[in-house]
């Protein structure tokens, strides 16, 4: 639990720490989502993006966890905890590879949103979580545009076929 930490960031550590357990809410409510769609849809190309990305965002889990830690707070450990905290919420996943898609380009628009939001408030205040914030962001605006690309093929495969 980093005192210098703490003392450097400032008063708005506390507010930090915050908003970072909602995005940690965000990141265990996508890595299910994603993990429970990619065993239940039926194209194959969905369920290899699905899982693929569904690692990265266990990885942010992770960091943000890691990070927040650091900043002397206590990351969300109990599974209730995520659906009081989420910005972003949890889309039952079905077998509908376009429902499945669709729903996940939704979840990572609002992490974009998030990710954003938390840049803003800790650019001149707290620099090392401003850079990993900086870094799940670009993953996340990754993750959007596969998953777009993914559903204007599989819509054009059924359009076609
Ligand atoms: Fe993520
Ligand atoms: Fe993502």
């Amino acid at each position: 639990m980093g005192k210098t930490t703490r003392e450097i960031v400032g008063e708005k550590v506390d507010a930090i720490i915050e908003e970072l357990n909602k995005t940690l809410a965000d990141e265990w409510l996508a890595y299910m989502q994603y993990t429970l769609a990619a065993s239940l849809v039926t194209a194959p190309q969905v369920e290899k993006e699905l899982k693929e990305i569904a690692a990265e965002e266990l990885e942010h889990a992770e960091e943000l966890t890691a990070r927040i830690v650091q900043l002397g707070g206590k990351p969300l450990v109990d599974p209730k905890q995520f659906y009081e905290k989420t910005n972003c919420g949890y889309e039952v996943p079905t077998e509908d590879n376009i429902k499945v898609l669709k729903d996940a380009i939704s979840a990572e628009g609002c992490a974009i949103e998030a990710y954003d939001k938390v840049s803003k408030l800790t650019k001149d205040s707290d620099p090392v979580t401003y850079q990993l914030m900086l870094h799940i962001l670009e993953e996340e605006e990754e993750h959007e545009e596969k998953f777009e690309t993914l559903l204007e093929y599989l819509s054009r495969c059924q359009k076609t076929g």
